[in-house]
């Protein structure tokens, strides 16, 4: 670092780092900025302010993603987009998405603050509801720029009542108009990401920036199991039929199922379960729980989801319970083109340790990828943690990804 115009001032990026985490939701534990809830509204703001005061133009797009826009010398060239997100899981941490947006914000100001003048116009965007929300849907807001939030999407409510396309509109957005408004192939140049890790490889293999090679799929399933709802004390053993004991069963199944050996790493989980009628003394009659899988191999997805619906089949029948299986959404594994990881690999070496890996989380690049090249950069999270509390990067490595951004950004504009 050091010699680097463009070089960030590591200082202010810690600061709004944690500027941002005060816009927080005091009553769960952590850091927990839920979408279109007042902290998100206040963050946002705060945000917009910021970048305007560095002479960005600020605009709220139909999807509702908070864009800040610097012209550049070209206005014919497509924009080069910088984003991430500010939403937060429920109880999570304050790195996770708010350091790409704010990467995106300080190299603005780096541009200003030294007179430099890019060929493309650049982009800062601050992605709607990356997240899983309460829709049952990630990405919102990147889904929404290219097009990819169906009718059905926009029409599902929240445990509230909410329509996500009321969401939408309260958020600033115009749910009529995304279609119209989404960007196409050949609308943006490029779309560059600087996220945490999210897990283990930076800090095991002690390299301060990764490149990213790809980006698994994400395909997530409602599954209801049905059973009937009695008495917990006078119901003998062999005459229940519990849903819960049956969706544990599942679980289970979908565990070995993922941990048998293939191709691709595959990841399956369950985090969400409603229990009903949720009483000590009731046999429970229905459950309902979000299942998720992930792998960079789309094959091994439908393959597991497949055999996964004849185990949970077979585990209902032996209880005599009814399962049903619904599809909640789906994002698709994406691969880092060689051209783009070459350079986001050259802007790396030139600031710090560097390795190549595969990202393990889900991001907005996966709904870019629809329309343009994308590139992301990961800097190290502390013990792997993240979507928890203890969440943690150092800010000295926000400060090397941010300059290794930089960089890239600046290489890609002049080769573009
Ligand atoms: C996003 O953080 C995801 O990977 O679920
Ligand atoms: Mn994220
Ligand atoms: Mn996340």
């Amino acid at each position: 670092m050091g010699t680097f115009a463009l070089a960030p001032n590591a200082e202010r990026v810690r600061k709004n780092i944690e500027t941002m985490s005060g816009f927080t939701d005091k009553s769960k534990a952590g850091w927990t900025r839920r979408p279109f809830t007042d902290w998100y509204r206040q963050g946002r703001e705060w945000l917009r302010k910021e970048m305007a005061a560095c002479g960005m133009d600020t605009r709220i797009d139909a999807a509702s993603n908070l864009i800040g826009r610097v012209p550049g010398s070209e206005p014919d060239l497509p924009p080069i987009l910088i984003g991430s997100h500010t939403d937060t899981v429920t109880g999570g941490g304050r790195f996770d998405g708010i350091i790409g947006v704010i990467a995106g914000l300080e190299i603005a100001r780096r541009l200003r603050e030294t007179g430099t003048v890019l060929r493309h116009p650049l982009e800062v965007v601050d992605f709607t509801a990356e997240e899983p929300s309460e829709f049952g849907i990630s990405c919102i807001g990147s889904r929404g720029m290219v097009n990819n939030l169906s009718e059905d999407m926009l029409e599902r409510k929240d445990q509230a009542g909410l329509l996500l396309k009321d969401g939408i509109r309260l958020a600033g957005g115009d749910p009529d108009l995304i279609g119209l408004h989404a960007r196409r192939r050949g609308d943006v140049a490029l779309y560059l990401e600087l996220h945490i890790e999210q897990g283990p490889v930076l800090e095991q293999t002690g390299r301060k920036l990764g490149v990213v090679t790809g980006i698994v799929g994400i395909h997530r399933y409602r599954v209801t199991v049905e059973g009937k709802p009695n008495h917990a004390g006078t119901t003998p053993m062999d005459m229940r039929f519990d849903a819960l004991t049956g969706a544990s069963a599942m679980v289970l199944e979908l565990e070995a199922l993922c941990r048998e050996t293939y191709a691709e790493q595959v990841v399956g989980t369950v985090g969400k379960l409603h229990v009903d009628p949720n009483a000590a003394n009731v046999i429970p009659g229905r459950v309902e729980f979000e299942l998720e899988i992930r792998s960079l191999d789309t094959d091994i997805l439908e393959g597991i989801m497949r055999r996964f619906k004849e185990r949970a089949e077979r585990v209902a029948a032996e209880r005599k319970l009814a399962v049903h299986v619904d599809g909640l959404s789906k994002s698709e594994a994406i691969r880092v083109g060689s051209e783009v990881r070459d350079i986001i690999r050259k802007a790396c070496e030139q600031t710090a340790e560097t390795t190549e890996l595969p990202s393990g989380a889900g991001h907005d690049a996966n709904q870019l990828a629809r329309i343009a090249p994308v590139g992301m950069i990961f800097v190290p999270s502390v013990g792997g943690r993240s979507h928890c509390p203890e969440e943690w990067t150092d800010y000295e490595d926000v400060a090397l990804g941010v300059e290794a951004l930089a960089r890239a950004l600046l290489m890609f504009d002049e080769k573009m």
